[in-house]
């Protein structure tokens, strides 16, 4: 999409989750999360194997605005992203059209609100399938430490708690996610982003035990 548009489009969506706190993630994080799987997107669009053509508004802006619907989860200046998931897809498709209708015509609209509508089950169309990995990757990697850290602050976790969690439910977890990505090109930064982030929890593990001494 144009700059300039981005840069509109960016503005209108940084309005709506700013000055709030979000569980395992933080002030205002939402919309860093947002901008993060815009900027996977860029890259996919060239590094995935399809026949199919890309539209590249359609993709982008389904990209940017996939969470809408979240915004109706903040509540007294928090979100709990776990608990308000259930809908955000269909609410985001729905309220779509307000913050994008001066951009898009009739028919991207629709795409866009189909891609919005299925980022959590089953994408129909190329830009889809590409949104639902970027999001689903988005949340692979060391970068994720942020909001273990976070969750683990808001829970009252422990340090060993949070590494026991770690590596009995997340990377099974992390595993079974991989699974489910759309692209062969996906799963392998997926896999190396994990790979990542264990060697990041047992280097702190390591720290922790004095290890390196
Ligand atoms: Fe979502
Ligand atoms: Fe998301």
């Amino acid at each position: 999409m144009e700059k300039e548009v981005e840069e509109e489009l960016k503005s209108r969506l940084k309005d709506e989750f700013s000055n709030y706190t979000e569980i395992a993630g933080g002030k205002n994080y939402r919309y860093r999360h947002l901008k993060t799987v815009l900027e996977i997107v860029h890259k996919l669009k060239q590094n995935v194997e399809t026949s199919e053509e890309i539209d590249e508004n359609v993709l982008e802006i389904a990209a940017l605005y996939h969470d809408i619907g979240r915004k109706e989860d903040i509540e007294d200046g928090e979100m709990d992203p776990f608990e308000g998931h259930e809908g955000h897809d269909e609410r985001g498709a729905k309220i779509i059209e307000e913050y994008v209708s001066d951009f898009v015509t009739e028919d991207q609209l629709k795409k866009i609100q189909r891609i919005i509508r299925n980022h959590h089950s089953e994408p129909q169309t190329v830009e889809g399938k590409i949104v639902q990995d970027a999001d689903k990757v988005s949340n692979f990697g060391v970068n994720n430490l942020w909001r273990q850290i976070h969750y683990a602050a808001e829970h009252e976790r422990t340090f060993d708690d949070s590494l026991e969690y770690f590596w009995d439910s997340a990377v099974d977890r992390y595993r079974g996610q991989m699974k489910k990505l759309n692209f062969d090109y996906t799963k392998k930064v997926a896999e190396k982003r994990l790979e990542r982030h264990k060697q990041a929890i047992e280097r702190i593990e390591m720290e922790m035990d004095g290890e390196d001494f």
